[in-house]
């Protein structure tokens, strides 16, 4: 899936929020628009680095979590689904452990500008 096709997928440069908004080792939720055509993101931070995932499983493609209070994660470490509890790894998002073991979980490109964290140019 090339995440660029969906519905409101942000276009280079888009500000997704400021990195002082997400705590260090902390997760943000963002939609982008509004209900089924909502375009929508887990960012993590983990120091100065951002890395900004689609939020939809590899297994069965729903959401890792609906609501923030939901997200489970591992500070600098993982994040999991809500449904199956998969397992990504922070960094890179592929799977380490669940029913999609080898897949992952798909990147959108983050620049930081002035303390902005931007989609990047791909
Ligand atoms: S839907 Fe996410 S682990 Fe099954």
């Amino acid at each position: 899936m090339d995440w660029q096709d969906l519905p409101n997928a942000p276009l280079p440069g888009t500000c997704l929020c400021r990195l002082e908004e997400i705590a260090d080792g902390g997760a943000r939720m963002l939609d982008l628009g509004e209900g089924n055509e909502a375009f929508r993101l887990i960012i993590l931070r983990s120091g100065e680095q951002v890395h900004a995932y689609l939020n939809r499983c590899a297994h069965f493609g729903v959401p890792l979590a609906q609501r923030p209070e939901h997200l489970i994660f591992t500070p600098h470490e993982s994040l999991r689904c809500n449904v199956h509890y998969a397992r990504y790894h922070w960094q890179s998002g592929h799977c380490i452990t669940g029913e999609c073991a080898g897949e992952h979980l798909i990147s959108l490109p983050l620049t930081i500008q002035d303390g902005n964290i931007l989609v990047a140019g791909t």
